[in-house]
């Protein structure tokens, strides 16, 4: 079976979105039914590839190039690959791998600023899709967020983005087998920035990193602004322990809570594991430190700006690897989404012949397919997982503020709160139950200026935050910030939920034959949040 992708050139008539089409966005995005949705993120997108011709590569750039036509071809993936590119891991490649990604770096760098395959060009896309330029209006006059974080769209677009991104570098030196690296930091030996991105003379440096986290300094996917560096073991155990194991293995049962919410028009969506965890912190851990020359911790540190960094892309590369690995791991659940609307979502790029191509989710589930693997690794998280902290029934930390679930929404800012939170009727469930129902704690409705690096913890039945390698944690909230520009303010309030998968936490700390735990929240900064509910569910 071939996959198809369709190259699709934008028709001149739809670049400016014209009134009548706008009107018809809004009155599709104001119903609910599922088929007027689509509906809805089809014109969105479509919206999208004006603003790919027009916002990265400036008005007039591309167009005589890339529009004015309203032919579409297809380009054939084969079905078979004669030899597969390996993505290996960043800290073990060789020099003479080194030397050559970084040639065709330095060639991406030098094409000219109105070649889509310029690296600004490249970086440019990611900041339409993660972070919208400067908002979307509907026909209504409202803007539209319209992103690809916090939902399932995130493995995807980046899986694909990462595709065109390495296919146009192996087309800049001719060698169709080149491979990104990806940057192992689930793995004790490329937990740091690894070396090729850190010399000075490269076309992988980026000058927009921490000061404070370079080379030997252990990443930190617990990471929250302003955290100094632990102990180098202590380091280890937490993102091995907790973040790892947490996202990977104990709180990642299900597509949901892997992947994240669906993305539907009407409905907030949730971050999946990996994207909300080791994603976001580890961005905000490379990013520069906060000043006036980088007020959002750019490069990585803000969505915008982010694939302005080289190393972009081998983070990306070991998210992606993330998808392929959780696959393989034991459960009946840990299978790739089937419904439609996540198949048949469709997202627009440039390929290495720079031309504009549209490509489905549906066609990018299997990395065989698209003509790669990565080099398999040992993962020292998959097994271990930390030890309970203290065994508490009930909260009793006189330090702790205590809420109800009537005094909902409540806001969080500088110090932790604790709720007490009753568990579904039906608890202390067979094995083969809680394979077919995971125990679900949803925070609903948080909400916090975009523009801000929230991050919060949440504990259960324990006050006293021990750390994200003790088994009471179970999991946090982190947010990059984005910076929308609407209608010249880049403040912006964010809604999001969250989704911590806790049946083998609550085994883990005794605690599943209880009739209610208590959930703490530990804000890691002073940047205040909403939180509108909480509950246990049990999710399937
Ligand atoms: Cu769209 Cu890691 O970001």
């Amino acid at each position: 079976m071939e996959t198809t992708i369709i190259v699709e050139e934008i028709k001149l008539g739809c670049k400016d979105g014209s009134r009548q089409e706008r009107e018809e966005d809004a009155r599709a995005l104001g119903r609910q039914s599922l088929r007027r949705e689509k509906r809805a993120l089809g014109h969105c997108w479509r919206r999208i590839a004006w603003r790919l011709e027009t916002y990265c590569l400036g008005f007039g750039g591309a167009l005589s190039g890339f529009g004015g036509s309203s032919t579409s071809h297809e380009i054939k993936l084969p079905s078979q690959h004669t030899s597969l590119r390996v993505r290996q891991p960043a800290h073990k490649v060789s020099s003479e791998y080194i030397a050559k990604y970084n040639k065709a770096t330095e060639i991406m760098r030098n094409l000219p600023p109105s070649d889509p395959r310029n690296f600004m060009q490249q970086a440019n896309i990611h900041a339409l899709y993660c972070d919208g330029p400067d908002g979307d209006k509907d026909g209504l006059g409202k803007y539209i967020q319209f992103l690809v974080h916090n939902s399932w769209l995130f493995f995807p677009f980046h899986r694909w983005y990462v595709y065109f991104y390495e296919k146009i570098l192996g087309n800049l030196i001719g060698d169709p087998n080149f491979a990104l690296p990806f940057w192992n930091w689930d793995h004790p030996d490329g937990m740091q920035i690894p070396d090729m991105y850190t010399d000075e003379s490269s076309a992988l440096y980026d000058l927009n990193r921490s000061t404070a986290h370079q080379p030997p300094t252990t990443v930190d996917l617990d990471y929250h602004n302003g955290k100094a560096p632990k102990p180098r073991e202590e380091q280890v155990d937490d993102n091995l322990y907790g973040v790892m194991y947490k996202n990977m293995v104990s709180g990642a049962k299900l597509p949901l809570l892997f992947f994240g919410s669906p993305y539907r028009e009407g409905s907030t969506t949730t971050p999946g594991s990996i994207e909300k965890h080791p994603h976001n912190c580890v961005h905000i851990w490379t990013g520069h430190e906060i000043t006036p020359q980088t007020p959002l911790g750019e490069d990585m540190g803000a969505f915008y700006s982010a694939g302005r960094d080289p190393i972009f892309f081998a983070h990306h590369a070991n998210v992606d690897r993330m998808w392929n690995i959780w696959k393989t791991l034991d459960g009946p659940k840990r299978k790739d989404i089937t419904k439609p609307d996540f198949l048949d979502f469709s997202f627009v790029f440039y390929d290495e012949h720079a031309q504009l191509v549209r490509v489905k989710i549906r066609d990018c589930l299997n990395t065989e397919v698209l003509g790669y693997v990565y080099e398999k690794v040992e993962l020292p998280w998959l097994k271990e997982r930390g030890m309970p902290h203290t065994r508490l029934a009930v909260p009793r930390n006189p330090n702790v503020r205590k809420v109800e679930l009537t005094d909902f929404p409540i806001t969080l800012k500088g110090s932790a709160v604790t709720i007490v939170v009753p568990r579904p009727a039906k608890k202390a469930r067979s094995k083969e139950e809680k394979e077919e129902e995971e125990e679900v704690l949803v925070v609903e409705d948080i909400s916090f200026d975009g523009i801000l690096r929230v991050k919060f913890d949440v504990y259960v039945n324990d006050e006293y935050a021990p750390g994200p390698a003790n088994a009471e944690f179970a999991g946090c909230f982190a947010n990059v910030p984005h910076k929308h520009k609407h209608g010249g303010d880049h403040h912006h309030i964010h809604k999001v939920s969250l989704n911590l998968g806790i049946t083998d936490l609550l085994d883990e700390i005794g605690a599943d034959n209880d009739d209610s735990v208590f959930v703490t929240f530990v804000p890691n900064n002073s940047y205040p949040v909403t939180i509108g509910g909480i509950k246990l569910e049990l999710l399937s």
